[in-house]
């Protein structure tokens, strides 16, 4: 093999500004390029027990299961699936956008007995809406999500862990895109089960999904509790029902892990763990509720400058995400081409959409690392020039002055 054609790696440089993956925070970046520790060494099982401490302040809990799944979002997702549904539960899923059909997929694959109810993309469910479902299906578990990337909606949950309390319900949601971008309060708002993950609000790679679970929840994992059987001693007690489906994801193992057992699973991905350390210190050091207030102003002067612009913006914004935006493609405009002409004239990335969104939609995040005014101006100022270019009469420069009229107005960030 001619070794010589493969270069070292040095990726062009990008100002990521679509749904994600962002541009991680350099702190993260410096962390995640530490040396490698043992997985039992006291100083690695030491960070292990701080990063499970700060992501509870992450996600605003007193949960003592707060820990990191290795692999992208979706293994958290996964992990929390297959380790809390048994073939045959009844599981009730409100499906507003691509996210919440990849929950009834993964928990059709756990063998769930799946049951949806729907609105149309760029729209939520009222509480009322979900509690007169759950009256009907009666499942175990509500499977939600809470900022859907796919339409840039962010599902109020606030009175769902209530709600299922009182109807004997599992609350799970996925906050990927939204952890620490917009408010989630695990505790307060009753939800047993949160999965995340690194590459939109908490300033990171892909790679780590940061999950919570409830005492109630982990009482359901446990009993499916299974020790490997070339690691088993005499005092270990299997569980009472049938063993996870899943080793990788058995939620019961990953305690145990690491839990004061410190029972051999996976080996730990340190490099991963470093990063998420670091994301987690960066979002504390700034305060959770701060960071919140960081994404809404830089989502709205990216929403005042996309207006001032003549675009239209898509769905429910009453109930959009802080930290992405949904642009309707204007008629005659090629989005392709936009995406192409931002990405080659001014290194900036803004996402396309899927489903039925695909070829009409643009979505434009504004999040952790790149959740900064001059992010936002640099984005506002290449599309408008982009648009201008390929036949799109805005009025040169409306789009900059009213974000700057936003930032303005909320004069501690000017
Ligand atoms: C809401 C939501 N859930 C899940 C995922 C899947 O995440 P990953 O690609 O990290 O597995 C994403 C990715 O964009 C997402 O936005």
């Amino acid at each position: 093999m001619d070794i010589s054609s493969f270069s070292q790696i040095n990726p062009p440089p990008r100002l990521l500004m679509g749904p994600g993956p962002i541009n991680a925070d350099p702190r993260v970046l410096r962390a995640m390029s530490s040396q490698l520790l043992g997985q039992y060494d006291p100083a690695m099982t030491d960070y292990m027990n701080q990063v499970m401490t700060l992501y509870r302040g992450v996600f605003n809990t007193q949960n003592p299961w707060t820990l990191l799944i290795d692999g992208t979002s979706r293994a958290g997702i996964e992990a929390i699936l297959v380790s809390t549904i048994r073939p045959g539960d009844r599981v009730l899923v409100p499906v507003f956008g691509r996210f919440g059909h990849l929950l009834c997929e993964i928990a059709r694959r756990c063998r769930a007995d799946v049951h949806t109810i729907e609105v149309p993309w760029g729209e939520v469910f009222s509480a009322d809406r979900i509690e007169e479902a759950i009256k009907k299906v009666k499942p175990r578990l509500l499977l939600t999500v809470q900022g859907d990337t796919s339409t840039t909606m962010l599902q109020p949950l606030e009175h769902l862990g209530e709600i299922c309390r009182r109807h004997g319900v599992l609350l799970y949601t996925d906050a990927t895109a939204s952890l620490a971008g917009n408010r989630l309060d695990t505790d307060a708002w009753g939800i047993d089960a949160v999965s995340a993950g690194m590459q939109k609000c908490l300033c990171g790679p892909s790679g780590t999904s940061p999950i919570t679970l409830s005492d109630r929840i982990v009482d359901e994992i446990r009993k499916r509790k299974c020790v490997e059987q070339g690691i088993r001693t005499a005092e270990h007690q299997q569980g009472d029902e049938e063993m996870i489906y899943s080793n990788y994801f058995d939620l019961g193992m990953i305690l145990d892990y690491w839990g004061p057992e410190r029972l051999n699973h996976h080996t730990e991905a340190t490099s991963a763990l470093f990063g998420a350390y670091e994301a987690a210190r960066l979002i504390l050091e700034e305060g959770l509720d701060a960071g919140i207030a960081r994404h809404q102003l830089h989502g709205e002067a990216m929403l005042h400058g996309i207006q001032a612009m003549g675009l239209q913006v898509f769905g429910d914004i009453k109930h959009k995400m802080n930290n992405v935006l949904g642009v309707y493609i204007p008629e005659g405009v090629v989005g392709d081409e936009v995406r192409h002409l931002m990405l080659n004239d001014f290194g900036i990335e803004i996402g396309t959409s899927f489903g039925p969104l695909h070829g009409k939609v643009w979505r434009i995040g504004t999040m952790g690392y790149n959740a900064r005014k001059s992010c936002v101006m640099q984005t506002l100022t290449a599309l408008e020039a982009v648009l201008y270019r390929v036949g799109f009469k805005t009025v040169q420069g409306a789009a900059l002055q009213a974000a700057w009229d936003h930032y303005q107005a909320a004069d501690a960030y000017v």
